[in-house]
């Protein structure tokens, strides 16, 4: 799903990645720096996310000195100086926080979020909050049990 995801946003070494809701096991930002040596902001709003997903880092043995954890809201972090923005699935407010990007990222700037199964109708498309413009918006489907497919927005 994650090397999908980076071929879709055809992720540079000069870009700037940040990943919003990195939770304890940061892979998302551990896969992103290992495939293309560039570096990674990942926030999660909760403490203990940050404190387990250090000590994980340590326990690798690698000193992944591309990765930058920080303890943030997705909600306040200012995301104009990132190129490419991962969003998790289940952050919260989702739809918020993705209008908030989407108005302030900058102009070339990749968002890519997930959208879950609907399941009875229970979960929100989130291609919904997606406003019409930008250059471009990829689908990546997946087949796994919840996630739908990944959503690749081009401001
Ligand atoms: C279950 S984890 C999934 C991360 C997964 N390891 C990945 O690589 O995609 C989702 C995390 O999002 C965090 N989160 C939820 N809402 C958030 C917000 N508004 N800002 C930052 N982090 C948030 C939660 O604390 C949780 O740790």
């Amino acid at each position: 799903m994650i090397k999908n995801e980076i071929l879709g946003t055809e992720i540079t070494p000069a870009d700037k990645i940040l990943h919003i809701g990195c939770g304890s096991i940061p892979y998302t930002a551990l896969l992103i720096t290992n495939a293309t040596k560039t570096p990674v902001t990942a926030i999660d709003n909760d403490p203990d996310a940050i404190r387990n997903a250090k000590i994980l880092i340590k326990k690798t043995g690698k000193n992944y000195p591309l990765v930058t954890l920080q303890c943030a809201d997705g909600n306040d972090i200012a995301v104009s100086d990132f190129d490419v923005i991962f969003v998790s699935n289940s952050v919260k407010p989702k739809k918020i926080i993705l209008e908030r990007i989407i108005s302030s990222m900058k102009e070339g700037a990749r968002l890519v979020y997930r959208n879950p199964i609907k399941i009875f109708g229970l979960s929100y498309d989130y291609e919904t909050v997606i406003v019409k413009g930008g250059k471009s918006m990829k689908h990546i489907k997946h087949s796994f049990l919840v996630l739908r497919e990944s959503i690749i927005f081009e401001k």
